[in-house]
């Protein structure tokens, strides 16, 4: 690397030919993203070793020459997996570095790699290479979560626990359902994760600068050796487009907010108020001061995680909305916002799984919650509309009598005498007891979707062949 640094000092080891001297010190600083982009060092030299591999079989360089760029650069793979690679700032980025480091080792056939090729197309391919596999990953970690519910669901597919609208109770539902709920969301999140593959599944290097190359390059060669179902079809598009960065951190924002929103469930029901479900030590925190405190710190960071990732969704689309086509230095500000977001989703999911899995789900909390609140009421109008034959709105009417009169009485619905209710509506028998327990309430939900346990058990199977 010696050499590289003493040439640059007057201009650019890569691109100073035009240059009389070197850059100003806040320039480099402005400059240079290899602090970050080094990130992209594998993607970089297999980019290149195909490049190079093509190019040596279109005629465009000669096999020796490929057979040299090819071991060269197997050599600076080493090295830097190593830790004994030197990056320098001076050379702005990876894509220099690794080239001139290569210039060290093998010489002028270095310089050959760079036909039929620019920085611009290079950086496209080196990053779509590196979000496919992030997204890989994504759907594996996804793919965990959805099985951690899944046998949460199992166990507690008969587990009652009050749903809720505006937080407030609703009717009662079970655990199982309310985790299906979960499995369906972080399903979607897996779908979108897979389209987005599909999507930038495309071979960008060979766009060159812009405008295509006029060297007899074989595009799919290079697209097919990279694992890439074709190339690109415009030149320029290709070097202006970061979609597959901007969809990434959209996916990557959804299934943040969706981890988010159990983060919060979690963080509720962990209250004493609330007592649903105990997290295990392994995912807690004690207060310095509180020796009682048993805080849900996991949670509420992967919570907060979640303004971080919304964060760098809208810095990137920030920085692409006023670009004119094809490649301006914004689209370097592209990467950092994806590494981070990478990095704290793959942290946010892995809290959550193992939160997930950990937790004590307290039953009898649950099934003592889920029976007040009288949360049996549309249990009981249904069974005026199909036992007594009243239109709906008369039975609501009839069931908000007689919650206002257990209200009164400080009682739940199910402890109101009969000839209370009948007093209300003569309709009234005494069979309607059966439909006043959370157990039957729940049982009852039968329709497609619904709560009932044998249906969740259902979602559950459809679930198990899918995952
Ligand atoms: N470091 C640059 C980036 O991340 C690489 C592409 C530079 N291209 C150029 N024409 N200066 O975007």
């Amino acid at each position: 690397m010696a050499d590289a640094k003493s040439e640059t000092q007057s201009s650019n080891q890569m691109w100073g030919g035009r240059f009389a001297s070197g850059p100003d010190a806040i320039m480099e600083e402005i400059n240079a993203s290899i602090d970050f982009d080094k990130k992209l060092y594998a993607q970089d030299i297999r980019g290149s070793i195909a490049h190079a591999t093509m190019l040596a079989h279109q005629g465009i360089i000669s096999s020796e020459d490929k057979d040299k760029i090819v071991a060269g650069l197997e050599t600076v793979l080493k090295e830097i997996e190593s830790g004994a690679f030197e990056f320098s700032r001076e050379l702005e980025d990876i894509h220099m570095n690794v080239e001139a480091r290569l210039a060290n080792l093998i010489g002028p056939a270095a310089g050959r790699l760079h036909t039929a090729r620019s920085r611009n197309d290079q950086v496209a391919l080196d990053f779509r290479l590196w979000v496919k596999e992030e997204l890989q990953k994504t759907e594996q970690m996804l793919t965990a979560l959805i099985a951690a519910f899944l046998d949460r669901a199992e166990e507690h597919a008969d587990t009652v626990m009050p749903g809720f609208t505006h937080l407030q109770t609703a009717q009662p539902v079970t655990f199982g359902h309310h985790c299906m709920a979960y499995v369906e969301m972080f399903g979607r999140d897996r779908q979108r994760v897979r389209h987005a593959i599909e999507h930038l599944d495309e071979s960008p290097i060979g766009a060159a600068a812009l405008a295509g190359t006029g060297f007899p390059i074989d595009r799919h060669m290079t697209a097919k050796a990279l694992g890439f179902r074709e190339p690109t079809r415009n030149s320029i598009d290709t070097v202006s487009d970061r979609d597959f960065a901007l969809e990434f951190l959209s996916i990557a924002a959804i299934a943040a907010t969706h981890l988010s929103r159990l983060a919060e469930e979690i963080v509720i029901w962990s209250t004493a108020q609330f007592g649903f479900i105990r997290l295990s030590d392994a995912f807690s925190t004690g207060s310095s001061i509180m020796p009682q405190k048993k805080n849900p710190d996991a949670a509420e960071l992967v919570r907060a995680k979640t303004g971080r990732i919304n964060g760098s969704l809208i810095a990137l689309l920030t920085v692409m909305k006023g670009l004119p086509l094809a490649y301006s230095k914004d689209m370097q500000e592209d990467k950092e916002q994806v590494f981070d977001a990478a990095e704290s989703l793959e942290l946010a999911i892995a809290a959550m799984t193992g939160m997930v899995r950990d937790m004590t789900i307290r039953t009898d909390r649950m099934k003592a919650a889920a029976g007040s609140g009288y949360s049996t009421a549309t249990d009981l109008a249904d069974w005026l509309v199909r036992e007594a034959g009243l239109p709906f709105r008369d039975a609501h009417h009839v069931t908000g009598r007689a919650v206002a009169l257990a209200e009164q009485k400080g009682c739940e619905l199910a402890e109101l005498p009969l000839a209370d209710l009948q007093a209300i509506n003569p309709a009234i028998t005494d069979k309607v007891y059966g439909v006043l327990t959370v157990e039957a309430s729940v049982a009852s939900r039968t329709s497609f979707g619904g709560t009932a346990p044998s249906g969740v058990r259902q979602q559950i199977a459809w679930w198990r062949t899918r995952n």
